[in-house]
């Protein structure tokens, strides 16, 4: 980092140059103490020496074919996630056949850069393959998803840190009263397809961590505080009940402009915690599109909501890990799920096109060492 890019993240939190003291939780954010070139350290072992875990989700394809984004990634992800290869799609050819090549390259990659692997996703409603809606009903729709996954956590026995059981069940829009989406899992199997999951994952696989995935559940608006209470209540009842559950991840494809430090979700952060989970910021990215086009301007906006939003979830301990969906803005998803109406590349991760680091990645290095140890 340049002695201008230093100036400007001084910037960024709304200090000079000079003064460069630490940002807390509670305060406005100060200026953050950005430091040299020197002190850029791998977020992976600034993450571990709090007792934490950093790490992206990635597909095969780019750490095959992009030799130093391969080399950043190893270096900066102690936890790596196939963004693609462990769906259904890619999983399942045929009704009758697995595919693991791309799942069994990745958990040999990671194996390779001493990552931890963890799995994505088993039971979700997106990302189905194409024979799935003719050949999958009520009849054989309970026996197919159990099938699906004894096979595919047996097949990660013992080599997986974490699986996502289930992601993405709530959606307020069909106007259930326990909010849970009219997925074809619910439709086919009912609302016990949750827990039937936990249990199939845990018998297949005792030694990895469950979780529940879900997306929306940080703005401070009614309807995430909806959502919030909607997935506490599954929670709890899945504790109560005995189902094998042991996290919850929080996905965090936030907005640069949006309010995501709110008392509402600071209780709801607790409350999960207080259930005896574990909690993992499990698809971090920023959003761009409604910042203005200077990409010196969205850079520290992002940054800031980076360093604001992590500042604020670490400062509960049952917060364990952090991963960004996808590394760099030369590859990720927001370009296509989110693009900018100007037509601008997005620039939602902590390393831009070039593979630079950008504010965002000293935003993120920066809450990660002020995280207390856990
Ligand atoms: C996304 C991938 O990043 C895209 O490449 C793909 O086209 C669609 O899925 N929530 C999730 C992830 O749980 O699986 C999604 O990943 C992003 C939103």
């Amino acid at each position: 980092m340049n002695r201008r890019d230093w100036l400007k993240l001084a910037v960024i939190f709304g200090g000079t140059a000079a003064v460069a003291s630490r940002a807390s939780f509670g305060s406005s954010v100060g200026t953050l103490d950005v430091g040299t070139n020197a002190e850029l350290k791998a977020l992976r072992d600034v993450a571990a020496s709090r007792g934490l875990i950093f790490g992206a989700a990635i597909p095969k394809k780019n750490l095959l074919g992009d030799p130093l984004f391969s080399r950043l990634v190893s270096r900066q992800c102690g936890i790596l996630v196939p963004e693609l290869e462990l769906k259904w799609e890619a999983l399942r050819p045929a009704p009758d056949q697995f595919d693991f090549s791309g799942g069994d390259w990745l958990y040999q990659y990671a194996q390779t850069n001493r990552m931890l692997f963890r799995g994505h996703t088993l039971v979700w409603e997106a990302a189905l393959p194409a024979w799935f809606a003719s050949a999958v009903n009520a009849r054989n729709g309970k026996s197919i998803l159990l099938d699906h996954i004894s096979t595919v956590v047996r097949h990660y026995a013992g080599k997986m840190h974490s699986w996502d059981v289930v992601n993405e069940a709530f959606g307020f829009e069909d106007g259930r009263p326990d909010g849970l989406k009219s997925t074809p899992w619910l439709r086919f199997i009912g609302p016990e397809y949750i827990e039937d999951a936990f249990h199939a994952a845990h018998e297949a696989d005792p030694a990895a961590a469950l979780f529940y995935n879900e997306n929306w559940l940080e703005p401070e608006t009614d309807s995430s505080e909806k959502k919030r209470r909607a997935v506490l209540a599954l929670l709890t009842r899945l504790k109560a009940k005995g189902v094998p559950i042991h996290g919850l991840g929080i996905q965090s494809h936030i907005y640069a402009e949006g309010n995501v430090t709110g008392p509402n979700y600071w209780r709801f952060l607790q409350e999960v915690a207080d259930l005896g989970l574990t909690i993992i910021i499990s698809e971090l990215d920023v959003r761009d599109k409604n910042l203005p086009a200077s990409t010196e301007v969205r850079d520290r906006v992002v940054a800031k909501q980076y360093y604001e939003y992590l500042s604020f979830v670490l400062k509960c301990t049952a917060v364990k890990a952090v991963l960004t969906w996808g590394l760099s803005d030369r590859y990720t998803w927001i370009a296509r799920s989110q693009p900018r109406s100007d037509g601008a590349p997005v620039r939602p991760l902590p390393y831009d096109p070039n593979l630079v680091p950008t504010a965002a990645r000293w935003a993120v290095q920066r809450a990660l060492e002020e995280a207390q140890a856990r």
